[in-house]
């Protein structure tokens, strides 16, 4: 099995994708940016979230050894009531280096400005991998939820706290990792990836 590298330094989804490899193939080995001293990430200024994850792709597979894959993903929480937003946004929605607290805090303030708007939300993760020959693969995944009133839970990162996936009645930060890997729009994607690579 060929060594991945994964285009972001974001401890969390390292952590997560690390964890999703099977136990089939754990003669993976998983590198990210946070590997490379001389890669600095790329400005995410696409319209989607594939373009932003082509734009990451791109930026990192050059300085990976060439016999590698290397996996870009962009993802982010979607809001109906909001038509959509915070969307690609979602790592800066409360300001450039606002924290995963202010950035819930405004995803709660900006719901109750919509009285009787729907709570309805998704996560959504696009996967673009580029492999050794020049092979390129796109991979997408959702999951599905609702907004909460406020916070709950320890676990997880970003907007875990305040995402109540369908099917539960506790939020993403309240859930271990082997169940949020049941349902995850990041484990959708990366799963579709895998089996690629696999075929
Ligand atoms: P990116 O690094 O530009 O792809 O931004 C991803 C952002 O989307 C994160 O910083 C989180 O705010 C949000 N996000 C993506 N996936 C998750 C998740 O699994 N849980 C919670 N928040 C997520």
């Amino acid at each position: 099995m060929p060594n991945i590298w994964i285009a972001t330094f974001n401890n969390h989804k390292i952590k997560e994708l690390k964890s999703m490899v099977p136990k089939e193939m754990t003669d993976i080995m998983l590198f990210s940016a946070k590997d490379l001293s001389f890669y600095s990430a790329p400005q995410e200024d696409g319209t989607s979230f594939l373009e932003n994850a082509w734009i990451k792709a791109k930026a990192m597979k050059p300085l990976t050894p060439p016999t590698d894959w290397l996996i870009a993903e962009d993802s982010g929480i979607e809001v109906e009531a909001l038509d959509g937003l915070p969307g690609i946004h979602s790592a800066r929605y409360a300001g450039n280096s606002s924290s995963d607290m202010m950035n819930n805090d405004k995803l709660l303030k900006m719901l109750n400005f919509k009285s009787n708007g729907s709570r309805k939300a998704r996560y959504f993760c696009q996967i673009v991998a580029l492999g050794p020959k020049g092979q390129s693969f796109e991979a997408s995944g959702e999951c599905t939820g609702s907004i909460a009133n406020g916070f709950s839970g320890s676990g997880g990162f970003g907007y875990d706290p305040i995402f109540i996936p369908n099917g539960f009645e506790c939020s993403m930060a309240e859930i271990s990792l082997k169940e949020k890997n049941k349902i995850s729009h990041r484990k959708k994607a990366f799963t579709k990836f895998l089996s690629q690579l696999d075929s």
